[in-house]
Parts: structure tokens; sequence; C-alpha cells
């Protein structure tokens, strides 16, 4: 690579990391911020030695042959890498990384925002005085659910899924229950509140008051939150997803929720996001965020950095500290 690679950014980041990065060799930042076209990649493939895509990115399948010999790495802004074919840019000779840890809190705020906003009907409760509806404090008026007390089921524990358990145990009072693929050591349980490692997600889904999913999506997760696991919920259950839109199935999402299994949700995001299936607008059990988890000032910042600071490492010649295997 010479000294000066040629680095697409796919949309635009903070100021902070933005000024940073364009000073890192000869640097294109799209213009207008909006999602790249197929054919956007196609040529793409064919003009950057370095692509610094996102989350929301949507890759054709085409591009990773073509960009063989030419893109050496996609330094990918975010933790979730399920818009990146891993296995298709390895064969090619692409690099790839993700930012994982620096959003951890910040995601976990939200997922603990959207079971507070749910379990005590803020959502509602905004529309109903913004609405100018509100009639005044009264003994039964939107009553929701007790949150200190109630069990917690967290589907995936690694960084985030454990950092919601400490905010629902320490902060919050709660019981806290999960599922995870490979077990997980007596010391984290411990900090995490003496969380309960549980054998199946159907296992978890059924003792808890509040189900929150902390896996990463991609195929291994698809739907995994699925009709049955909509039969095995505690009655009267909420869900919260700030991991990917498609590791629920929707139908049975909406299903759940006319057959009052489920009572509402608390979701962060979508199956084919921004696109949301027009079902969603209609129930007003649900709390609805645009993709929020990380987004703070110090996180996006950080998000940006630790990409850069990948990609740094992978020009000197260094193996990044987030690159995927
Ligand atoms: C990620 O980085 O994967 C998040 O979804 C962005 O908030």
């Amino acid at each position: 690579m010479t000294n000066l690679p040629k680095i697409l950014i796919t949309r635009r980041w903070p100021n902070s990391p933005e000024a940073r990065v364009a000073q890192m060799g000869d640097v294109t930042l799209r213009d207008p911020d909006t999602q790249m076209t197929a054919k956007d990649w196609m040529q793409a493939a064919q003009q950057f030695d370095v692509i610094m895509p996102t989350v929301s990115d949507v890759i054709p399948p085409a591009f990773y042959a073509a960009a063989k010999g030419k893109v050496r790495i996609l330094a990918s802004y975010g933790v979730g890498y399920n818009h990146i074919d891993v296995d298709a840019a390895h064969a090619n000779g692409i690099a790839v990384t993700n930012t994982p840890g620096v959003l951890t809190d910040c995601t976990a705020d939200l997922a603990m925002g959207l079971l507070l906003a749910c379990a005590r009907r803020m959502g509602e409760g905004e529309r109903q005085v913004r609405a100018g509806q509100w009639d005044g404090w009264r003994p039964t008026h939107m009553i929701g659910k007790k949150v200190a007390g109630a069990t917690l089921g967290i589907v995936g524990f690694g960084r985030i899924g454990q950092a919601m358990a400490r905010r629902a145990h320490f902060g919050f009072g709660m019981k806290v229950v999960f599922q995870n693929r490979s077990a997980v050591p007596e010391d984290i349980k411990a900090a995490a509140g003496n969380a309960q490692q549980l054998d199946s997600v159907a296992d978890v889904a059924t003792v808890s008051d509040f189900l929150s999913l902390h896996c990463p999506g991609g195929a291994q997760t698809h739907k995994l939150i699925d009709a049955s696991i909509f039969d095995a919920i505690k009655p009267g259950a909420i869900l919260i997803n700030t991991a990917r839109g498609d590791v629920v199935d929707e139908d049975a999402l909406f299903a759940a929720l006319d057959a009052g299994q489920l009572a509402g949700a608390g979701l962060d995001v979508y199956t084919g996001e921004p696109a949301l299936d027009s079902r969603f607008r209609t129930y007003d059990t649900l709390v609805l965020a645009p993709h929020l988890g990380s987004a703070t000032d110090g996180t996006r910042d950080a998000m940006g950095h630790r990409a850069i600071d990948n990609l740094a490492s992978f020009l000197r010649g260094d193996t990044p500290r987030d690159l995927l295997s």
C-alpha cells in the first residue's frame, strides 16, 4: 500500500474522529450522507484501498470478489458486523475490524430506558399529555408494572448483556437470569448481581417478566425469538430488543401481542430498518426507538476513534486490536 491510502468513509461521522481520519490518507467523506447503492459499492471496490463502513450499510454479495486485490480492509464503525460477509471478505484477502467495548454502557442504558418506558407506560403517557387528553391523577390511571423485584431474562451475556444485568440488579433491584451460548464463569455472574445461567432461551423466557436481547445478529440468531419462544414466555412479559431486528420473528411478535401473551415491547431495532412494518405503529404498548443504542456524543466519538485505531495499526503492519477472525 502506498503512503497515501485511498480511504472511503461511507457515512458522516462525528467531528472529532472525522477530522482525525481525514489526516490518514486520500480520504473521501461521502456527501450527501445517504446509504450507498449497490452500484456505488461495486465502483468503490475498484477505487479504494480502505473502506470504513457502518452497521446500516448494505454491501452487495458481488462486492467482495470485485474488491479482491484492491480493498485491503473494511474497518467498520460499530460493534455489530452482520452487514459484512466476513467469510467472503477473508476469502478475497480483505481484513475486517469492528469497534467492541466502547458502546457497552450506552447500549445498556438504552435497553434499561426502554424497559422502564414499557413498564411504566411512558410512551403512552406522553402521547396522552401531548394530545391534551390527560384528565388528572386518579388511583387507577395508566397502571404499569413494578420493576423492583421483577425478573429480567437476558439473551446473550456478552459485554452489553452483563452491563444490562448490573443496571437491572444493582440499580433497580431485579433478579437476573440469562442464556448464553457458552458457560459463563462464576466471577462474571457474581459481578452481574449473581445472575443465574439457564439452559435455553425458552427456559429464560418462561421465568422472565422482562426479556432483553443482547446477542449478535446474523445467521445463527436469525428469528431466534420465534413463535415457540412467545409460547414459552411468561404471560404478560415485556420484550426489549436493542440487538438486531431480525433476531425477532416480527409476525410472531405481533401474534403474541394480539394474544395478550406479550404485554408490550421496547424496540430499538427492526427487520429491514428503517422501513418499519406498518403494524408497529398500531400498538400503544410498543415503545419504538430509531436504533439509538450507541447514540451519545462520547460513544459515537469513541466508535470512530476505535475504528481509526484499528486502521492505523493495520496500516503500520500490526494486527489490529479488533481484527475479526
Ligand atoms: C452497533 O455498533 O452494532 C450498534 O448497533 C450501533 O448502535
